[in-house]
C-alpha cells in the first residue's frame, strides 16, 4: 500500500475512544488481553500520526510493527509471559487462511487496513528474543520489511476486494468508511454489523462490544519455524494506526495447499441473498435527496418514482456519503443510475453510460459498492 499524494492532512488526534486489534490468528494483544494484563486490548494505539492519506509516512517509532500500549505500558514488540514465546498457528506457504480483526462499536475510524508478513528473518528475530527491546531504528526496519510484504486482496480469488490494500488514491475504494459503525458520525449504527453481520460482542473490545472483521489472506512462499504476522489500520477519521502481531510458523515445502475451491475460498456455500450497501458520495444542498433507480424492480423499474432513497445520516461537507443496503439475489447483473431529487421533485440524472453491477456470490452475504456522482 504503498502511496504518496500531496493532501496535507488536517486531522487532528482526538479524544475519541475506541479502536481495534488483530484477533485471528491470537495477536500477541489478544493473548495479553486474556491472560488479564492489557485492559484495553483495543487501545494499543500508534498516535498522534498521519495515517492518511499517506498511509507508510509515520514512523512506528516506539509502537514498533507489533504495537505498544500506552495505558499499560505494554511493549508487544518483545515476548512476554503470556505471548511471543510460542506460535500459535502453523502455515504452509501458499495456504488460504482465515484472518481476523476486532472493531470496537464506539470507535472504528475508517481507512484502509493490512496483513503483512516480512521476508527477512534477521529484523524479524529482534521481536522474537525473549528479554529484548528492540530500538525504534529496529523497529522501524521491521516495519519497512512488513510494509513490503502486505499481503495482497486479490492474491484470494473470488474474496470481494472492493476495500483492500490493492486500492490506489483516486479509486472509490481507496478511502473506506465500509466498516464504519457510526458512518462517520452519521450517529444510526448502520456499518457496524455490514461486515460479517455478527452481533455486537462477537469479538472482545473493552469500551463498547465489538464486532469481527474476517478476511482471507494467502501465506506467501516463505517458509519460517518462527515468524509474525502483522495487522496494520491507518485510521480515516483519526490521527492514529493501530498495530498487532500474532506469533506464526510457515512450514512445507513451499508448493502450497491448493486453493479449497477456486473462486469459492473456504468452501462455504455462498448465500444467496446479498445485502449490498450502496455508498455514493454526492454533494447536495438542503431539501435535495439521493435516490436509486434502475432495472429491478426493487430498484423501481427505472421508475423515479418508485426509486430507492438513500439515507444521508453519514453525510458531512468533507465525506458527502449517502448509503442505502438492500437484500439482492446473487449473481443477479442489473443496470442503475443515482438521481438528485429536487424539493420541488425535479429529478436530474446521473450522466452516462448506465452503472452495471453484478451482485457477487459470497460467503459473508455483505457486498459494498462505493461511486462518486458522475
Ligand atoms: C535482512 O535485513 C538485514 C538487516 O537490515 C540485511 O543486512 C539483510 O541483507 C537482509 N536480508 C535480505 C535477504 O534481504
Ligand atoms: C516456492 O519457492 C521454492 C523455493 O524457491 C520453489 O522451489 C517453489 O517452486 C516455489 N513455489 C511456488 C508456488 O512459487
Ligand atoms: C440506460 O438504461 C435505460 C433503461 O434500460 C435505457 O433506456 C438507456 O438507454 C440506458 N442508457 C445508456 C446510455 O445505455
Amino acid at each position: 500500500m504503498k502511496t504518496t499524494f500531496g493532501l496535507t492532512l488536517l486531522a487532528a488526534a482526538t479524544a475519541v475512544e475506541g479502536h481495534g486489534y488483530a484477533t485471528k490468528p491470537s495477536s500477541r494483544t489478544r493473548l495479553g488481553s486474556e491472560a488479564g494484563l492489557d485492559k484495553c486490548p483495543e487501545c494499543t494505539i500508534l498516535e498522534p500520526v498521519q495515517a492518511w492519506p499517506d498511509l507508510d509516512i509515520a514512523p512506528v517509532g516506539r509502537s514498533g510493527p507489533c504495537g505498544y500500549n500506552a495505558r499499560h505500558g505494554i511493549d508487544y514488540n518483545t515476548p512476554g509471559v503470556n505471548w511471543g514465546k510460542n506460535i500459535v498457528a502453523t502455515y504452509n506457504p501458499g495456504d488460504f487462511i482465515d484472518v481476523e480483526w476486532c472493531v470496537d462499536h464506539n470507535g472504528d475510524h475508517g481507512g484502509m487496513f493490512a496483513y503483512r508478513i516480512c521476508q527477512n528473518q534477521t529484523l524479524v528475530d529482534k521481536l522474537l528474543t525473549p528479554g529484548y527491546i528492540p530500538t525504534n531504528d529496529e523497529k522501524q526496519a521491521a516495519e519497512d520489511c512488513f510494509e513490503a510484504g502486505t499481503l495482497s486482496c486479490t492474491d484470494v480469488s473470488g474474496q470481494h476486494c472492493g476495500y483492500s490494500p490493492d486500492c490506489s488514491p483516486g479509486q472509490p475504494c481507496w478511502r473506506n468508511d465500509w466498516f464504519t459503525c457510526n458512518a462517520f458520525q452519521g450517529g444510526d449504527h448502520r456499518g457496524c454489523q455490514g461486515v460479517d453481520a455478527k452481533p455486537l460482542g462477537s469479538c472482545y473490545t473493552s469500551i463498547a462490544g465489538g464486532y469481527p472483521v474476517t478476511k482471507k489472506i494467502r501465506i506467501p512462499n516463505y517458509s519460517s519455524q518462527h515468524t509474525l504476522l502483522s495487522f496494520k489500520w491507518n485510521s480515516f477519521q483519526t490521527g492514529q494506526i493501530y498495530l498487532s502481531c500474532a506469533d506464526i510458523a510457515i512450514s512445507g515445502s513451499g508448493t502450497g495447499n491448493p486453493e479449497p475451491n477456486p473462486g469459492n475460498p473456504g468452501g462455504c456455500t455462498p448465500a444467496s441473498t446479498v445485502a449490498v450497501t450502496f455508498n455514493e458520495l454526492a454533494t447536495t444542498s438542503y431539501g435535495q435527496n439521493i435516490k436509486l433507480v434502475g432495472s429491478l424492480s426493487q430498484l423501481g423499474s427505472w421508475n423515479v418514482a418508485n426509486a430507492v432513497a438513500l439515507s444521508a445520516s453519514g453525510y458531512t461537507n468533507s465525506n458527502p456519503l449517502w448509503s442505502t443496503t438492500l437484500n439482492l439475489p446473487a449473481a443477479t447483473t442489473f443496470q442503475y443510475k443515482f438521481v438528485r431529487v429536487g424539493s420541488n421533485g425535479q429529478v436530474a440524472w446521473e450522466s452516462d453510460p448506465n452503472r452495471s453491477y453484478t451482485v457477487p456470490q459470497t460467503c459473508d452475504g455483505v457486498a459494498t459498492v462505493s461511486s462518486s456522482w458522475k
